[in-house]
């Protein structure tokens, strides 16, 4: 559910852009950025970016991890936790969400992503702009989905994955934590290994 009155993000790198983009069409009246590398006085669309923040949380504020890299980002996700402030769950109005399918916190689901039917997207995910996850698709905690990748009727991708921009996992494939896909890349079998696969088909070249 999106969050209302206002949302802290995490990151202002180019992923929290994004996610901003994604807050304002949802409707969201206030946004504040944190990150550690903030210049004084600095500010994004009239936003400000601080370089901590001391807390508490503003009455109906939630809490976003806008950190591209998914182990800061599930760092962050921790963090926010650990506070005790609610993890927002960022999705676009022009995203399309299949009937039966599970979004967990900390998941952005960007304009135009399509989640299909019952499919399952773990914490911390992002479903990048115009990417599908097709029906009963399971995708790990903190993997993301890259810009238009197409991930196929019931595959499951596990934690820590990375499906890279344009690539396409072709339906009921398996692939292990961990997994790196490059941009444009085919998938049409199972991958069991951890590792940075590329190509069409994909071949392992982590090793
Ligand atoms: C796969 C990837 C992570 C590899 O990065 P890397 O480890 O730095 O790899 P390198 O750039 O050193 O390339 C290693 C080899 O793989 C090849 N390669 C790299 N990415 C490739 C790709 N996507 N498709 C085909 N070949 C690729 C390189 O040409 C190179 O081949 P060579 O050894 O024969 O010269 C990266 O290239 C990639 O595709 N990232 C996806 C980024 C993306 O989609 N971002 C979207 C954000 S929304």
């Amino acid at each position: 559910m999106n969050p209302t009155r206002g949302l802290l993000i995490y990151g202002f790198g180019g992923h929290a852009r994004s996610v901003a983009d994604v807050a304002l069409a949802a409707g969201m009246p206030e946004l504040c950025f944190v990150d550690a590398n903030a210049q004084e006085g600095e500010s994004f669309l009239g936003f400000p970016v601080v370089r901590q923040w001391d807390g508490p949380l503003p009455e109906g504020w939630q809490a976003f991890s806008a950190a591209g890299g998914n182990a800061l980002r599930q760092q962050q996700c921790e963090h926010i936790k650990a506070l005790g402030w609610p993890l927002a769950t960022l999705i676009a109005p022009s995203a399309i969400i299949g009937v039966g399918s599970r979004i967990e916190a900390g998941c952005l689901i960007a304009h135009q992503a399509h989640v299909g039917p019952m499919a399952t997207i773990g914490t911390g995910c992002i479903v990048n702009t115009c990417a599908v996850v097709e029906h009963e698709c399971l995708i790990g905690d903190f993997t993301h989905v890259s810009v238009n990748a197409t991930v196929a009727g019931r595959s499951r991708i596990g934690r820590f994955g990375m499906v890279g921009a344009g690539a396409t996992i072709i339906d009921g494939v398996e692939i292990a934590d961990h997994v790196t896909i490059g941009a444009g890349a085919v998938v049409i079998r199972s991958l069991r290994q951890p590792g940075v696969y590329v190509g069409i088909p994909v071949r392992d070249i982590s090793s």
